[in-house]
């Protein structure tokens, strides 16, 4: 076996790296890869390990039901586990890479914490509000509660280094083309100036003069010769760039035109999408909507990912639809058998490390 995996690992210093699904215990996965020339080369880690619920996992076909996974962890032997575990993850990535932590209530800020020292706090980004799963509010049949029902889970965003930048995440949102009062309230007085012969006494324009005259001067040329188009058409006509200002008899001041919009920039709520799906049957399996979102967002075409608590896979699946190499790790048989299957045909090798 050994000898596969060497094999497998030569060809991480060619450009046509393999994906790799390991199974075996992760912390010996990580060293493995750290004595194998991977130090500083994954580009983004998630990880979706145990969340210290102190329950049993399962997967489930039909009728047929088996252990996928214990999570009966003492607080301090958990601790211990992840800090080994972390400390290696954050040799094998490259300088500008990240980490996701999916965890809920019962760990999250122990680990937070902990990864503050193992990172460094100028390093954590984001914590991340996620969609619990199919768990049924069960409160409703009492009359009292020591707590409320717990309805998120949290994903901690660390990179490796604190100059590392991140494109702008978006997500799909239409909205329409509207007109906005181009007055506002606060009290610039170098932002007073004359336009349609009025100059505020008071707050300000939204605009530096001359951009102002220009979005001026573009809808009056909208308007004299290609009004036969809706402004929304010759906007799009001339490039998606042109700015407009109009003033109307009926309304008190000056209006500016607020383009439609495809995307919004997304914030750390995520209760947009699904974190969890039951396609595979296998107890934890997370949603490719929330893998997408992460490995869309916060890495390239062509890098590389790895989750080493990868469960049914959905971060390998996800990273391949996505052009990503990646690495992959579980000690689950029943883990193995549905990430396999699930990856199909996809080219990868697996390795055993024992
Ligand atoms: C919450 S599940 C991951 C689910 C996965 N994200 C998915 O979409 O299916 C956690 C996984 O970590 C695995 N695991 C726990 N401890 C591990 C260890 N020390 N080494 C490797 N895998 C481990 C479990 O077998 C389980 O499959």
């Amino acid at each position: 076996m050994v000898n596969r995996t060497r094999l497998a690992l030569r060809s991480s210093h060619e450009t046509d790296l393999k994906n790799m699904l390991f199974h075996c215990d992760n912390l010996e996965c990580i060293d493995y890869l750290i004595a194998n020339g991977f130090e500083n080369k994954v580009d983004l880690v998630y990880i979706d390990p145990p969340f210290l619920s102190g329950e049993r996992y399962f997967h489930r076909i039909d009728n047929d039901s088996s252990l996928a996974f214990e999570d009966l962890w003492k607080q301090s032997k958990y601790l211990e586990m992840m800090y080994a575990r972390l400390v290696g993850i954050r040799k094998l990535l490259s300088s500008a890479g990240s980490l996701f932590i999916h965890l809920d209530w019962h760990a999250v800020h122990y680990v937070k914490i902990m990864m503050d020292r193992i990172f460094g706090p100028e390093n954590f980004r984001n914590e991340i509000i996620v969609k619990r799963g199919r768990r049924k509010n069960l409160q409703y049949q009492f009359d009292s509660i020591d707590k409320m029902h717990a309805a998120y889970d949290s994903i901690l965003w660390y990179s490796k280094s604190s100059d590392a930048k991140f494109s702008l995440p978006l997500a799909e949102h239409r909205s329409e083309a509207k007109w906005m009062g181009f007055w506002s309230n606060v009290n610039r007085p170098t932002m007073r100036y004359e336009i349609f012969d009025f100059t505020p006494a008071r707050g300000q324009w939204k605009w530096a003069k001359e951009r102002a005259l220009k979005a001026i001067g573009n809808y009056r040329l909208y308007e004299e010769k290609f009004s036969q188009m809706t402004l929304e058409e010759y906007w799009e006509a001339t490039g998606k760039k042109l700015e407009f200002i109009r003033k109307r008899a009926s309304v008190k001041y000056a209006e500016y035109w607020i383009p439609p919009k495809t995307h919004r920039i997304i914030d750390n709520v995520w209760l947009d999408i699904e974190a969890y799906n039951y396609s595979t049957g296998y107890g934890t399996e997370k949603h490719a909507e929330l893998l997408e979102r992460i490995i869309g967002q916060f890495s390239k075409e062509g890098s590389l990912v790895a989750d080493f608590f990868c469960g049914s896979g959905t971060t390998l699946a996800t990273a391949s639809k996505l052009s990503r190499k990646w690495i992959g790790c579980d000690s689950s048989p029943a883990a193995m058998a549905v990430t396999k299957k699930r990856l199909g045909s996809a080219n990868f090798e697996v390795i055993n490390i024992n």
